[in-house]
C-alpha cells in the first residue's frame, strides 16, 4: 500500500514539474498520452491492482482515480493557458484601421421573373386560390389529349414540342409519349383526377416550346389557374381576371375580353389590357406605338370556361360541375411591367439589366 502511495506521489510531483515545460499543442498532446493515455502511466498502475489483496483494492482504485482526476485538471488548466497565450500574441499585432474597408458585394434580389410570379402569386392566393405545382415532363395524354387537342393539332407538331422518346413501332407498346410540357394547363387534369370539387388553384412553372426570337423563348414560365365548383360562371371568370389585372397593371387600366378558341375552354377569351406604352393612343410623342402595333391594346392572357370534354376526361359529370380556367405566361407579363423589348434579356444573367429590377 505505501509503496502505491510513493509512486502516486512521484507521479503526482513529475507531471506538475513537466506541465510548466508544455509550450505548444504538440507537447500537451505528448502528455496526455504518457500520463493517461491507454497505455500511460496510470492505466499502468491499474494494472498494479491485481496483486493486491482483495480488501486493499477498493481503496486502492479510489487513489488511481483521484490521481487521474488530477493529473487531468493539470493538464487542462495547461491548455487554457496555452489559449490564452494564443490570444494575447493575436491581440498584440497591430491592425491598421485607417486603411480603407473591403469591398462588399453588393446584395443580390429575385430574377425579375421571379418577382412578378410571386406578385402573380400573391394576388391569387389572397383570393383564396392555393398554389400546387405539377411536372415539367408530361405524357402526350395529359399535355395534349385528355385537354381536348386533337391529334392533328399544330402544336403536336414536332416542330413545336420537345419529345423526349416516341411510341414507335417495335418498341414496348406500354411506353407512353414523354414530352416537355408546351403549357401548364395538363396540370389541370392531374388535380381533377387527385380532387374532387369545389377547386380553387393556380399552377406556377416552366413550359418549353420550340420557339426562339425576341418575344419567344423555348423555356418560359406560366401560371395556369382553374376554379371548379357548383354553377361557377363566366361572370366568376371575369371578376377574378379583372381584379388580378387591376392589381399587376393598376387600378386604372382598360381591360377588354376578345373572343378566342382553345380545345379545353368553351366559350375562350383572351384578355387584352390598354397598351402601357402609348396608354392606349397608338402613338407615342406623335410617332406610330410599335409594342402595341398601333391597337391601343396587349393580350396578356387565354381563359375560358372548362370543355365539357375535359371534364369527361377527369371523371367529372359536365351536368353537375363547371368551372373556369386560364393561363398566362409570366416573362410576357414581366415585359409589359416593366417595358422591356427582348425577351432573351431575362436568359442572358447580364447584372447590368437585372440590377434595374
Ligand atoms: N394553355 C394555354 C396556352 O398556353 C392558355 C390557356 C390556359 C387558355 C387555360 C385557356 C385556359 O396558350
Amino acid at each position: 500500500m505505501l509503496d502505491l502511495q510513493s509512486q502516486i506521489s512521484n507521479i503526482e510531483a513529475e507531471v506538475s514539474a513537466q506541465v510548466t515545460g508544455i509550450k505548444s499543442d504538440e507537447d500537451l498532446k505528448l502528455a496526455r498520452a504518457k500520463y493517461v493515455g491507454k497505455k500511460g502511466v496510470v492505466t499502468g498502475l491499474m494494472k498494479f491492482l491485481g496483486q493486491l489483496d482483495a480488501s486493499e483494492r477498493p481503496e486502492a482504485g479510489k487513489k488511481i482515480n483521484t490521481l487521474k482526476s488530477s493529473i487531468i485538471r493539470l493538464l487542462d488548466e495547461a491548455e487554457g493557458a496555452l489559449k490564452s497565450q494564443f490570444i494575447a500574441k493575436a491581440l498584440k499585432e497591430k491592425v491598421d484601421i485607417t486603411l480603407p474597408g473591403r469591398q462588399v458585394a453588393p446584395p443580390g434580389r429575385p430574377h425579375p421573373v421571379t418577382q412578378v410570379m410571386r406578385e402573380i402569386e400573391e394576388v391569387f392566393t389572397s383570393l383564396g386560390f392555393s398554389i400546387y405545382e405539377g411536372s415539367e415532363i408530361e405524357t402526350d395524354y395529359y399535355n395534349f389529349e385528355a385537354l381536348n387537342v386533337p391529334k392533328d393539332h399544330p402544336a403536336r407538331d414536332m416542330q413545336d414540342t420537345f419529345y423526349i422518346s416516341s411510341k414507335e413501332e417495335g418498341r414496348n407498346k406500354k411506353e407512353e409519349e414523354l414530352l416537355l410540357r408546351t403549357h401548364t394547363s395538363p396540370v389541370q387534369i392531374h388535380v381533377m383526377k387527385k380532387f374532387k370539387p369545389p377547386i380553387r388553384m393556380i399552377f406556377p412553372g416552366a413550359v418549353y416550346r420550340k420557339d426562339a426570337d425576341i418575344t419567344h423563348s423555348p423555356m418560359f414560365h406560366q401560371v395556369e389557374g382553374l376554379m371548379v365548383g357548383d354553377n361557377i360562371r363566366m361572370s366568376d371568370l371575369k371578376g377574378v381576371l379583372i381584379t388580378f389585372v387591376h392589381r399587376i397593371f393598376g387600378e386604372g387600366v382598360g381591360v377588354r375580353f376578345r373572343p378566342s378558341f382553345f380545345p379545353f375552354t368553351e366559350p375562350s377569351a383572351e384578355i387584352d389590357i390598354e397598351c402601357v406604352i402609348c396608354h392606349g393612343k397608338k402613338q407615342v410623342n406623335g410617332s406610330p406605338c410599335r409594342v402595341c402595333k398601333q391597337t391601343g391594346w396587349m393580350e396578356i392572357l387565354g381563359c375560358g370556361m372548362v370543355d365539357p370534354n375535359v371534364f369527361e376526361a377527369v371523371g367529372y359529370d359536365p351536368k353537375k360541375v363547371s368551372g373556369f380556367a386560364f393561363g398566362m405566361g409570366v416573362e410576357r407579363i414581366t415585359m409589359l411591367k416593366f417595358g422591356v423589348s427582348d425577351i432573351r434579356l431575362f436568359f442572358e444573367n447580364d447584372l447590368r439589366f437585372l440590377k434595374q429590377f
